[in-house]
């Protein structure tokens, strides 16, 4: 149930009735502060500058013609012309009831599902993954479950950086290294083999020219380089697999989705653009001016899509890999998860297939785009020596700091125990600390916050759920047997029960948007709240059987609330810690 989309209905309604235009806006919001009611509806004062009326004395027809007697048991007009709406407690622990029996909550599903592409991920061939990456991969895979969950069609997308110039050096060195290693031939290390491949193509001559050669060849689709570039793509794609196993992505290898695939689409969409007339040659290459960029001199910026040498960029994939999510995948919305350095790129390659008429106006092109992960010192996350930290080593690193704590908070643990949470712990708080921050800016990472057992954080939540669980243990009741219907007697209670019910709409928050802290900061706040009800209501100890009931209930609720927001988030919960 979507409080605030009800809501919209029914005053919107009533705005007409009052003689409002028919796309008049209620804008309903949840109110900041109890006196305020629980929803505010803030339309009221531009429709009446609109209808020159005073908003007052619209608020006042409004309400005569207002219809939410079995909502709310109190509006009333505000300041300028608020209207605020106080929820009835029975209408709440109605609605509570039916989320605690519903499988998905009873969030409201979306009339039509759509096809959503969502480009995340996307590492690069023969190098080691970075944060940058991290940041892509964990914040793409929670809007990948959200919108999952909705049921919409999701198409993962993991562009990987699998095509370019640089293979010819890359297999040239695979070549040397298992001539001379046969089979002992060690890449776990990626990083260092892109950069021992790279100081041979700048030192050795010979090397150099093999390494062009094998470029041409491979762009021809001659079989030996081409099986060397497959070997280069298996391997970094297996130790990607296994990392996206670990942080608990989902991800898998049927979603590569690599540069290399539109290759061969390219000399067609160059062609195309220049028939189009979009498309014309300066100084050799290839390049579209567009009047919307300009450069320093104020003249159009031009989008090179081939070099004078007749190679390709990034550019070019990226135009035709649009066209292809449109005209074959069929895209509603193309969600990219890259870092806000390429907003320009992607904004002139959606400008281009949009002048192209690649895909239409319609289709939903958005940029999701993030900030840089910080190190404490405010400078771009690095480790002491300067170099980029490689994704596994910091897991490792979660892993033993996740171990000292749990261990000192819970020694009797079993080794088996200790692993599952520990697993649970270390990575849900790597993936918390970015999660839960506006995505849009920089974030420093620091393990004493997101380890930390108070806040916002991934072990609060996940301790908080394992304290619902226990007072079912303890008391030995099954949800089941529950029987009695919830009664919200105190404000403790009646703010508990009205966060909960609006998971709807925090949900709907984070699908359109794609901003996982929404939902983290809501689940913090379900957890907050839960831990003040509980200081104050006595569950097991309640005056009577009832009044017990309706509490274990909203407990029950609480868990499966943490639990399901924890689950599109990508964390897991675990039974006890
Ligand atoms: N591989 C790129 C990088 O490492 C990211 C690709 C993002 N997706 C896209 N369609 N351009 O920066």
């Amino acid at each position: 149930m979507n409080i605030q989309q009800l809501l919209t209905q029914r005053v919107s309604q009533a705005m007409i009735m009052a003689g409002a235009d028919k796309n008049c806006d209620a804008l309903i919001k949840q109110s900041a502060k109890v006196q305020f009611g629980d929803y505010q509806a803030n339309g009221i004062m531009s429709v009446a500058k609109k209808m020159g009326m005073p908003p007052r004395e619209l608020a006042q027809t409004v309400l005569q013609h207002l219809d939410v007697d079995d909502i709310a048991e109190k509006v009333e007009i505000a300041g300028p012309g608020f209207i605020n709406i106080f929820l009835k407690n029975s209408w709440i622990a109605e609605q509570n009831e039916v989320a605690l029996s519903s499988d998905k909550l009873n969030i409201t599903l979306p009339a039509k599902p759509q096809t959503i592409v969502v480009d995340y991920s996307a590492p690069n061939v023969a190098k080691e993954m970075h944060v940058g990456h991290l940041r892509s991969t964990i914040i793409g895979d929670a809007s990948v479950r959200v919108l999952s969950f909705l049921g919409h069609n999701v198409i993962r997308a993991n562009h990987v950086g699998d095509w370019g110039t640089q293979f010819g050096m890359l297999i040239a060195y695979l070549e040397k290294m298992q001539n001379e290693h046969a089979n002992d031939m060690d890449l776990s290390d990626l990083e260092s083999f892109y950069r021992a491949a790279k100081k041979h193509y700048d030192e050795d001559e010979i090397f150099a020219e093999k390494a062009r050669n094998y470029v041409v060849k491979l762009q021809g689709g001659d079989e030996y380089c081409r099986d060397m570039w497959r070997k280069l793509v298996d391997i970094t794609m297996t130790q990607n697999i296994a990392t996206y196993k670990r942080l608990n992505v989902t991800l898998s290898l049927e979603d590569t989705m690599g540069e290399s695939i539109y290759n061969s689409m390219l000399p067609n969409i160059v062609a195309d653009l220049k028939q189009k007339g979009l498309a014309v040659e300066s100084e050799g290459a290839i390049v579209v001016f567009l009047d919307e960029y300009k450069n320093k001199e104020g003249e159009p910026m031009g989008v090179i899509i081939q070099k004078s040498d007749g190679g390709y960029l990034y550019a070019t994939t990226d135009i035709a890999c649009a066209k292809y999510r449109y005209q074959t995948l069929h895209a509603d919305r193309i969600l990219y998860y890259t870092d806000s350095r390429q907003h320009q790129h992607l904004e002139q390659v959606w400008a281009i297939v949009h002048k192209a008429k690649y895909v239409p106006e319609s289709l939903k092109l958005e940029h999701h785009m993030f900030g840089m992960m910080l190190g404490k010192d405010g400078k771009p996350f690095k480790t002491r020596s300067g170099d980029t930290v490689k994704l596994n080593d910091l897991l490792d690193e979660a892993c033993e700091r996740a171990t000292t704590l749990i261990r000192s908070k819970n020694p009797d643990l079993s080794e088996s125990e200790l692993a599952k949470i520990v697993d649970a712990v270390a990575i849900g708080a790597v993936k918390y600390a970015d999660l839960s921050k506006n995505r849009t800016t920089d974030y420093v990472f620091d393990w004493d916050n997101m380890l930390s057992f108070e806040g916002n954080t991934a072990p609060y939540l996940q301790y908080a759920y394992t304290r619902v669980l226990s007072i079912f243990k303890k008391s030995n009741i099954s949800e089941k047997s529950l029987t009695a219907n919830i009664n919200l007697e105190s404000d403790k209670e009646r703010a508990l029960a009205t966060r909960l019910i609006q998971f709807d709409e925090t949900i709907s928050i984070v699908a359109s948007e794609g901003t996982p802290h929404v939902l983290c900061a809501y689940l913090y706040e379900i957890a907050t709240l839960f831990s003040s009800f509980y200081e104050n209501c006595p569950i097991l100890a309640a005056e009577n059987e009832n009044l017990k009931q309706s509490r274990l209930k909203l407990a029950s609720l609480t868990a499966k609330t943490l639990k399901t927001g924890l689950e599109m988030l990508g964390i897991k919960s675990v039974d006890k810690m």
